[in-house]
């Protein structure tokens, strides 16, 4: 569904990505770990076009999608849910995941995909009309993911869903990812919990210094001993 391929992206002096390829198959999880600085972030920002490709190819569904602009591919069903969260903090819950849904016109539709996220975080519809600078953090992750959802995406990228939360929270985010999974969104997921991406992916790939190092499935990867002694502490 979506390739990457051969990717560099350059920050001025900073060559932060240096050749990276890998494939996201249709319906599948794809987990991408790696240090901090290793350019996990930088791959998933390319990849929606906020951040320019200096060479390579990003794929999707056959189209060539290299440096086109991020509305444009979130209209064709690309969608991020960016690192930190970034909720509207002066919105209520319901008009933050109503400005996620501001590419559909139609009102019964986005009452449809209102529904399908409060099925997925009901917790956000007990919340519905609070502040979102008052949730918890766990709960504006949630929300920022019911965002990304309201989208309707069939690829939805994820920055460090788990970053910050407690482990049972850790354990529902990675819960409800599986779930969106199933619905048939094919999943990109960047993430310092490398034991929880691994576990939960069908294919990972381990980033060091802009390059693809490992690749496998996340079985492999997780009795792989260098991801073991690198990654997992062990
Ligand atoms: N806007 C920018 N300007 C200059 N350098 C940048 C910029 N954004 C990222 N970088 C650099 O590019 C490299 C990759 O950063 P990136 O954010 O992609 O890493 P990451 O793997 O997501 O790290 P983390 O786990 O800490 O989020 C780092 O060395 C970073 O300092
Ligand atoms: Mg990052």
């Amino acid at each position: 569904m979506l390739a990457v391929e051969d990717l560099h992206v350059k920050y001025g002096a900073v060559h932060a990505l240096r050749g990276v390829t890998l494939d996201c198959p249709r319906g599948k999880i794809v987990s991408l770990i790696g240090a901090n600085g290793a350019g996990k972030s930088t791959i998933l920002n390319t990849i929606i076009g906020l951040v320019p490709a200096h060479s390579g190819n990003v794929t999707y569904d056959d189209l060539d999608i290299t440096n086109r602009k991020t509305h444009a591919l979130v209209a064709k069903g690309i969608s991020l849910v960016p690192e930190g969260r970034r909720i509207f903090l002066n919105l209520t819950v319901v008009e933050n995941l109503l400005v996620g849904a501001y590419l559909t016109r139609d009102r019964k539709e986005r009452t449809r995909r209102l529904g399908e996220v409060f099925a997925l975080f009901p917790r956000l519809k007990e919340r519905m009309t609070q502040i979102g600078g008052t949730l918890s953090g766990g709960e504006q992750q949630m929300l920022a993911i019911g965002r990304a959802m309201m989208q309707n995406p069939r690829l939805l990228l994820l920055d460090e869903p788990s970053l910050g939360l407690a482990p049972n929270l850790v354990t529902d985010i990675f819960a409800t990812i599986r779930k969106i999974n199933e619905r048939g969104t094919t999943i990109l997921l960047v993430e310092q919990n490398a034991f929880q991406a691994l576990k939960i992916a069908d294919y990972a790939h381990v980033l060091v210094t802009g390059t693809v190092e490992i690749s496998g499935t996340g079985g492999e990867l997780l009795e792989n001993s260098d991801v073991k002694r690198a990654y997992l502490g062990m």
